[in-house]
């Protein structure tokens, strides 16, 4: 499968922003938590979900979705908690089983997950937290075990607010005994989403949306199933947005939250898109060429390094010379070499790129290397003369729902080829 992308110009109309990949899958993990039937909305139809679903069945529930858009979750109480190695290598959040698990049920085996190949993604800081708490782990280079007689709260200070590690702490303490505070906590939207759909099951969280979260554990009768709908995916909204910075016209962005990703919504505006948050979504704007910034990557509410690749291929086509930096994930510049085959002129130097824009990219064949590089190589294409071809396209349908869809119905000149 292949994504085929035209030169486009002047898009127009109105996307949807489908939910969100970083928050469904985490929603998905917290079911093993409580007996019930579960009902999830606003799923983006993405491969991740799949894999999570077979990832849940695998370990004991059951999952339907009676749409692409909704799934059904049944916990019976029937959970065995080990999850196979070669479901769990498929999918990075499969890591946010290991919190949950441990805590419901005294003992986790999970294989290692896999994810995205763009460099190491160690799990020592939800180890170091669970540790403190009351686990013991046997870990192998393809198996992470852990046992406990009963998780119990403490103070945990992470040296870095990662997002698994906070997700993974903050399950576990719903169940522990006593009092958890995890500090310099992760804030991302996608983690009050998960601290939003918890406290309806029952677990009382303080100081959600802060850096500071404060759990009082509860008794797994305490806990029921819920229905709850998935927040909209903000790097999907950025993508869209990003491609009408390269490609102009002016779309309605239904569903976008300002409020979710203010940094990066001033940045693009310093590059010269307008965009208008209304109360329903976004009205951006964009009828010249865009203008280069410096930007680095840092934990929300910074610029994500989800966005980066996108911003990348933003300034790949601007005027001026713009500086990126990574501070997230070093290794995270792989797609660059497929922006240069497209005539991008990027000097990397440490964990910085340095990207001095040009007139116009060329079309060629291009490789996606994750998720988020994928599809900013397929609005990149727009800026391309000729045509565009990228391959390995299963990584963007790990996480987008139906790109290639969304952007035709914008008047992009995009289609899927098998
Ligand atoms: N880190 C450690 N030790 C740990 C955990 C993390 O050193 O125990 C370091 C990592 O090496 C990295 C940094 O902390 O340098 C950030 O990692 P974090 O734990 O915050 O990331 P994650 O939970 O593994 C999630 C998203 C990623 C996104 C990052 C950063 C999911 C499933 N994944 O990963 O999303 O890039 O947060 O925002 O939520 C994607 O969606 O394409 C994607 C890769």
């Amino acid at each position: 499968m292949q994504i085929v992308v035209e030169r486009s110009e002047n898009l127009s109309g109105e996307v949807q922003v489908p939910g969100a990949k970083n928050s469904v899958l985490k929603l998905m993990a917290v079911t093993v938590l409580a007996e019930g039937t579960y009902r999830i909305g606003n799923v983006p139809d993405i491969a991740d979900v799949a894999t999570m679903c077979e990832l849940l069945e695998a370990i004991g529930l059951r999952c339907h979705r009676p749409n692409p858009h909704q799934l059904e979750i049944v916990n019976s109480g029937n959970i065995r908690p080990v999850a196979p190695f070669e479901i769990v290598d498929r999918i990075r959040a499969s890591i946010n089983l290991l919190g949950p698990l441990l805590s419901r049920f005294g003992s986790v085996s999970l294989g290692l997950p896999g994810g995205d190949d763009f460099g190491d993604r160690p799990i020592d800081l939800h180890v170091a937290g669970l540790t403190a708490m009351g686990a013991t782990f046997d870990m192998t280079p393809t198996e992470v075990r852990a046992t406990t007689k009963g998780l119990r709260g403490t103070e945990i200070v992470l040296r870095f607010p990662s997002v698994g590690a906070t997700e993974n702490l903050l399950t576990a303490a719903v169940l522990a005994e006593g009092e958890t505070i995890i500090d310099n906590a992760a804030r991302e939207p996608e983690i009050n989403d998960l601290c939003s759909m918890l406290i309806d099951m029952g677990a009382d969280i303080r100081g959600v949306g802060t850096d500071r979260l404060t759990i009082v554990g509860v008794q797994p009768s305490d806990l029921r199933a819920v229905d709850h709908d998935v927040i909209n995916d903000r790097v999907q909204a950025a993508t869209y947005i990003a491609a009408v910075g390269v490609a102009k016209g002016e779309v309605f962005v239904r569903g976008g939250r300002a409020e979710h990703m203010e940094m990066l919504l001033n940045r693009y505006a310093e590059m010269g898109i307008s965009i208008i948050p209304q109360s329903d979504g976004l009205r951006v704007s964009c009828g010249r060429r865009l203008r280069a910034i410096d930007f680095a990557t840092l934990p929300y509410p910074g610029i994500a390094t989800d966005y980066k690749p996108l911003l990348v291929g933003m300034l790949a086509v601007a005027e001026g010379t713009g500086v990126a930096t990574e501070n997230l994930y070093p290794g995270r510049f792989r797609y660059v070499d497929e922006l240069m085959k497209m005539g991008a002129d990027v000097r990397i130097d440490g964990h910085h790129a340095v990207i001095r824009g040009v007139e116009k990219l060329t079309g060629t064949e291009v490789v996606a290397p994750d998720i988020r590089a994928g599809a900013a190589l397929v609005v990149a294409g727009l800026a391309a003369t000729g045509t565009t071809t990228i391959s390995q396209v299963h990584h963007i349908d790990r996480g987008y729902d139906d790109l290639v869809g969304r952007l035709a119905a914008l008047g992009a000149r995009v289609s899927r080829r098998s």
